[in-house]
């Protein structure tokens, strides 16, 4: 979600195998082990609040599909924290240069192929997603990379109509002082939900209709009521102020452009013909299925019992 200097490979690890251990100690708050100064638990809980929950998805998910997975990545932690401590250091490829790696070191090469393709892959939700935090420059930049536009932002954006949000994803606006961008007002308001810097409370995204799919969000804009800076900035960079105005005044313009975005967005990489499949069930690939050489039903008991244990 952050830049990629701000997300490392190494730290990613540590939250996933953070997540398998506190879930396994989550009966036992005290078993978590004191921790070292420089190290917290929360690293990501302003700049990214959704990061665990994001890792934790995404690994049930692939678990899910492939078993072998929960003990390839133990075995991951184990093999990169045991040599010169927990530094990520086994997940480096061999440099071109002919440098060797330790993933390519004898022991290491039983390390499955799996468990690095997982940590990328989880790696690359994060730098795929633009933290709230951004302006329109970085939105517009990122979009543009798959093929959306000012408009798309700005009406996808709009799903900000409903829903809620954190603190910490937009305390930044609030504290140490109010972002003068936003209205004084609606500063006091939040302040009252989240009186200080990490305050566990949410608030509506739209404080109009919060519960309404309408064009409000735009109207919340034009009074500096946006909640996210990547909101807010949508009516103070020129180049999208006169899409916000233009949607606060017809929502029926919004609606057009919210359905030609959504549509837009769900072509973005999108599998056709032989290279795609339409799921039997949604959770598995169609292929990993019959590939299975047990029923189908002993392998989802395995697969929950193992969960229930690790995940
Ligand atoms: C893995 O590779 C590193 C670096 O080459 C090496 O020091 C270590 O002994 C290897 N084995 C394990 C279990 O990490
Ligand atoms: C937008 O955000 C990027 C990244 O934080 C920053 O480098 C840039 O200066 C910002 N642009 C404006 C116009 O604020
Ligand atoms: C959470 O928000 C509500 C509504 O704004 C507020 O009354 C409450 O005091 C907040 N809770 C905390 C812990 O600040």
């Amino acid at each position: 979600m952050a830049s990629s200097s701000s997300f490392s490979a190494a730290r990613l690890l540590l939250v996933a195998a953070a997540l398998v251990l506190l879930q396994l100690a989550s009966s036992d708050s005290e078993a978590a082990p004191p921790l070292p100064s420089g190290l917290s638990f929360d690293f990501y809980k302003s700049s990214c609040p959704q990061a665990e929950s994001i890792v934790s998805s995404f690994l049930q998910d692939a678990i899910r599909r492939d078993i072998g997975l929960a003990a390839a990545l133990l075995r991951v932690h184990f093999h990169d924290c045991f040599v010169q401590g927990c530094d990520g250091s086994v997940l480096l490829d061999k440099t071109r240069a002919g440098q060797s790696s330790e993933k390519d070191a004898p022991p290491n090469v039983t390390l499955r192929p799996t468990a690095f393709n997982a940590i990328n892959a989880v790696r690359a939700i994060f730098d795929a997603l633009p933290p709230p935090t951004s302006n329109v420059t970085t939105l517009l930049r990122f979009l543009a990379k798959i093929g959306l536009d000012a408009d798309d932002l700005v009406s996808l954006s709009g799903a900000h109509t409903l829903g809620i949000a954190h603190c910490t994803s937009f305390q930044e606006r609030l504290f140490p002082e109010d972002d003068p961008t936003m209205n004084k007002w609606f500063a006091g308001q939040l302040k009252l939900t989240c009186p200080r810097l990490n305050t566990d409370n949410t608030t509506a995204n739209d404080i109009r209709t919060p519960d309404a799919f309408d064009n409000k969000y735009y109207v919340d804009l034009m009074n500096r009521q946006g909640l996210f800076t990547s909101d807010q900035d949508l009516h103070t960079d020129a180049r999208t102020k006169p899409i916000v105005t233009r949607f606060a005044v017809d929502q029926s313009a919004f609606f057009q452009q919210f359905v030609k975005s959504m549509v837009k967005m769900g072509q973005i990489q999108v599998l056709t013909g032989a290279k795609g499949q339409i799921r039997r069930d949604c959770a598995v690939p169609n292929a990993a299925r019959a590939d299975d050489d047990l029923p189908w039903s002993v392998v989802q008991t395995v697969v929950e019992a193992a969960e229930s244990t690790v995940l």
